[in-house]
Order: structure tokens, then C-alpha cells, then sequence
């Protein structure tokens, strides 16, 4: 499938302004992404944080949640953008494992993460690499 490097330049710009929206009071890392549907919508995210620490969401999760919450299930791409609060990112930020665990329920091995340092700087990565012998649903059934 082509993606036009157009689409992806939307989708890290998207990243790179949503996180402006960051509540990250406690670490002060902050962090948006931009998940990009098959149907090529975008839906943003950023990560909440919370006094009791473990509540918090991260962006990633944040975007699965709107897009999920709009009736979404197939998804092409993420990208993530995350670094000191108020400057621009400074290395690539990565998906946590719970993320990478999250992302594995709804998206195939080839779905593609844009990990954005700026609009031109960028990593690509597929779930499979991030992700190897991910645990699913087919494990439950057993035998
Ligand atoms: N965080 C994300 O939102 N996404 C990531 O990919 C890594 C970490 C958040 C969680 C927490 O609010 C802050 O970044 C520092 O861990």
C-alpha cells in the first residue's frame, strides 16, 4: 500500500502540535501522537499524568482511545513525538511496553511507528520489531 509522503508529513505535524496539549506535570516529558486509520483519518493523543502516579495514560494510548471511541478498529501508523516539556524533542521517543502490548490488539505486525524528533526527523519502525512474539487472543484458547 502507498502512503504518500504527504499523508506522513500531516501525521507528524499533527503529532508535533498535539503535544503542546501534554499534562505532564510530574515528569515534565512530554508527549503527543497521531494514529492514522485505514481510512485515513487522524486522531490525536497526549499523555495525561495524575497525582497518583500509576493513573496516568501515555499519548499513544490516549489516541487509541479516540479513535477506538469514534467506532475505528484498522489502523495504518502512529507517530510519537515526546521530550522535555516546552522544547523540542530531543531524542526518539519510544512506545512503553504497555503501549507496545496496547497497539498489538488492534494492529498487525506491519503497523508502522513514527517515532518524531521534528518534521524531518523522524524513525520508522514496524510493531513486529518493536514487538517480537507478542502476546494475543489466539494464546487463550488454549490447548
Ligand atoms: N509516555 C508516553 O505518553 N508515551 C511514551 O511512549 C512514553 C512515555 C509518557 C508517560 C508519562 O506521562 C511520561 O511520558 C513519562 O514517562
Amino acid at each position: 500500500m502507498i502512503r504518500s509522503s504527504d499523508e506522513i508529513q500531516k501525521l507528524i505535524s499533527a503529532a508535533l502540535k498535539i503535544r503542546k496539549n501534554s499534562y505532564a506535570p510530574y515528569s515534565h516529558y512530554a508527549v503527543g501522537a497521531a494514529l492514522l486509520t485505514h481510512d485515513r483519518k487522524i486522531y490525536t493523543g497526549v499523555n495525561a499524568e495524575n497525582s497518583s502516579y500509576p493513573v496516568g495514560i501515555c499519548a499513544e494510548r490516549s489516541a487509541f482511545a479516540a479513535a477506538l471511541s469514534d467506532g475505528k478498529r484498522s489502523f495504518r501508523m502512529i507517530a510519537i513525538a515526546g521530550g522535555k516539556a516546552g522544547e523540542q524533542p530531543e531524542g526518539y521517543c519510544m512506545p512503553c511496553g504497555m503501549c507496545r502490548q496496547f497497539m498489538s490488539e488492534f494492529c498487525a505486525e506491519n503497523f508502522v511507528i513514527l517515532s518524531v524528533r521534528s518534521e524531518d526527523d523522524f524513525k520508522s519502525l514496524k510493531l513486529k520489531e518493536l514487538l517480537p512474539y507478542a502476546f494475543g487472543f489466539d494464546l487463550l484458547d488454549g490447548d
